[in-house]
């Protein structure tokens, strides 16, 4: 029997993933490379939903292609490819979109907060199909499952209500996909408002960690996260935000349980524990920032890579996107 299908996205939109798509997305990446059929996209026809600039675009694409490799994806278990190299992703935007209800779309809340950011003026009507979009990227391929973040659940269940209603009117065409959703690691939160999510878009500089950032900084930013009253290193999500955040942290990247954590620490300030998390966070991301930069170094190599996944993506996305036209009505090519 076929491998279940895996697929995520990730937006070229920043110089450098950070921590919270580290843990809440490219980790399960690498671990889902065993037992499914994988397909990783950079998602740049998502990254022009807000202004962007062509030049950083391309640049940027390159680092977050460089990146899913060097985080241990290998060309030869996993499809890496770019979005915009597969026409299909467009062709079944459209047909969704033909699907979508206008409330519907106006109800998911990255929209909203995305457009209430931006003002009026300035949000384009491809923000508001954004969903759709991507909704195309997961049917496309039959995907069963995709791990992402907390924040993209609303997205999945659209593309899971699109699927179906698609399925429902022209006959069985897609796999509904489940959300793979890690406990724990679903919101990684802002270094200096542990209440928010890390963001490539909202967060400050101090906020958040960069994959591809230097120890220096790395350890100030941890050094100067914002902690809590009191002193004692104890999960308390609701009282203690800020070490709940450094603790699920710690606790992903060194495999070690919060209790256990939580008895290590015992009796000891701020300053050890976060000391220790400046130290595992540098160890996980200076091997995955070294092998970026050897990457990135070696411009054409890279673009090969992406072409040989962009072929196995097509072959894929091809045989999805007939059966739609067929099932949607479309006469065929003579
Ligand atoms: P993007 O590029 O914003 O984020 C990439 C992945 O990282 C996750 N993530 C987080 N997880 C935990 N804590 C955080 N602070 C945090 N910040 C980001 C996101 O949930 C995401 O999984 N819409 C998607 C891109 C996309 C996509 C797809 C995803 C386009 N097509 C198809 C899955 C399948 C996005 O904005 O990701």
């Amino acid at each position: 029997m076929a491998s279940p299908r895996v697929l995520s996205g990730i937006q070229p939109t920043a110089d450098s993933f950070h921590l919270g798509n580290y843990l809440g997305a490219v980790r399960q990446y690498v671990a889902m490379q065993e037992g499914y059929d994988a397909f990783y996209c950079v998602v740049d026809l998502h990254a022009i939903t807000v202004e962007y600039q062509a030049e950083v675009l391309r640049r940027r694409s390159r680092v977050a292609a460089a990146q899913l490799f060097a985080a241990g994806l290998d060309p030869d278990r996993s499809t890496v490819f770019v979005q915009s190299h597969v026409r299909e992703h467009t062709e079944l935007a459209w047909v969704l979109i033909c699907l979508t209800g206008m409330g519907e779309a106006g109800r998911m809340t990255q929209f909203k907060d995305k457009s209430a950011r931006y003002g009026e003026g300035s949000t384009g009507v491809g923000l508001f199909t954004y969903p759709i979009l991507q909704a195309a990227d997961i049917l496309l391929y039959q995907a069963n499952k995709v791990p992402v973040g907390a924040d993209q659940k609303q997205h999945l269940e659209l593309t899971r209500d699109l699927a179906q209603r698609f399925n429902h009117r022209f006959g069985e065409t897609f796999t509904l996909p489940e959300p793979y959703i890690v406990k724990g690691v679903e919101k990684i939160t802002d270094l200096q408002d542990p209440l928010a999510k890390m963001s490539k878009s909202s967060s400050s500089p101090a906020g958040i960690l960069d994959l591809l950032e230097q120890p220096g900084p790395l350890r100030k930013k941890i050094m100067r996260a914002v902690t809590d009253t009191g002193s004692e290193i104890v999960f308390d999500e609701e009282n203690k935000p800020g070490i709940a955040n450094l603790l699920r942290i710690q606790s992903a990247l060194t495999g070690t349980p919060i209790p256990e954590l939580e008895a290590r620490y015992a009796g000891q300030g701020y300053g050890t524990f976060k000391k220790d998390v400046a130290e595992a966070v540098e160890e996980t991301f200076a091997p995955i920032r070294e092998r970026t930069e050897k990457l990135l170094a070696d411009e054409a190599a890279l673009d090969r890579m992406l072409a040989a996944g962009a072929v196995k993506a097509r072959a894929v996305a091809a045989e999805t996107m007939e059966k739609v036209r067929d099932r949607a009505g479309f006469l065929p090519v003579a």
